[in-house]
């Protein structure tokens, strides 16, 4: 069985056949999703999907992008949406310095409360790291991310910040359809630098489709090209992958 370990199934690209496409997903190979979260408006329709499919699972976060709209009061609100049996993870947070530079203090400063709200709470984090590599690593060492874990999601970084991420941060690292595209040297690297009981796979869904579905709308059906990719950077079958990748996200986030 696969787990996709980050989507996003509330999104409106998923409006007119959500049902009938997150209802095809056991019958064909997804047996777990973890559907990450971007701000406080999009969490009752999170928790709304977790209830009512046995096989996702939620995150509650504030993304980078969604810095400004962290308003006073703000974790407290996660604190509470968080004892939902289903939440299993504060995400997705992080920096993002490609598309929102001009906001970098906010968001190192809302990345820096969401660690210590996640270890409070002892839950893992998802990450999201554009282009913001020395920061986010300074703020997760600074933070003790190390006490309750997480992973790096839609991975960007080099080889060698892989070694830090899975040996002294304790945290795992997840590969999607990007590592697919054509230019993606660096990443094909560092997915080949993962010890195997860290690494993770995910769709980051409607986003970044593998290859050859690029540009379209992405779903976890599409995770054997992911899988795939995989198999013939790291010389080991497909299966195995499928089944490591399974059992590390059931580990990470305690399903
Ligand atoms: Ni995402």
């Amino acid at each position: 069985m696969i787990f996709d370990t980050h989507a996003h199934y509330n999104d409106g690209q998923f409006a007119d056949d959500r049902d009938e496409l997150l209802s095809s997903m056991p019958e064909n190979g997804v047996g777990l999703i973890m559907n990450a979260c971007s701000n406080l408006g999009e969490i009752p329709d999170i928790i709304a999907l977790c209830e009512k499919y046995p096989f996702v699972y939620g995150a509650v976060g504030i993304h980078p992008e969604d810095a400004p709209t962290a308003e006073e009061g703000y974790l407290d609100r996660l604190r509470e949406y968080s004892k939902h049996p289903k939440i299993r993870a504060i995400g997705e947070i992080g920096l993002d310095y490609y598309w929102t530079a001009d906001t970098k203090k906010q968001q190192k400063r809302i990345l820096g409360e969401q660690v210590d709200l996640a270890r409070e709470l002892g839950l893992p984090v998802i990450i999201h790291d554009r282009e913001a590599h020395g920061d986010t690593m300074d703020i997760l060492r600074e933070h003790k991310v190390w006490e309750c874990g997480g992973v790096f999601h839609c991975y960007s970084g080099s080889a060698e910040m892989v070694k830090e991420i899975t040996g002294k941060l304790n945290m795992y690292v997840a590969f999607g359809g990007s590592l697919t595209f054509k230019n993606a040297v660096k990443p094909r690297e560092a997915a080949k630098a993962v010890p195997a009981d860290r690494l993770l796979i995910e769709t980051d869904s409607p986003y970044l489709a593998p290859v050859p579905h690029r540009g379209k709308r992405n779903s976890s059906l599409y995770l054997p090209k992911v899988l795939e990719m995989l198999s013939e950077i790291r010389g080991v079958p497909a299966d195995e992958l499928e089944r490591v990748t399974y059992e590390n996200g059931r580990r990470l986030f305690g399903i």
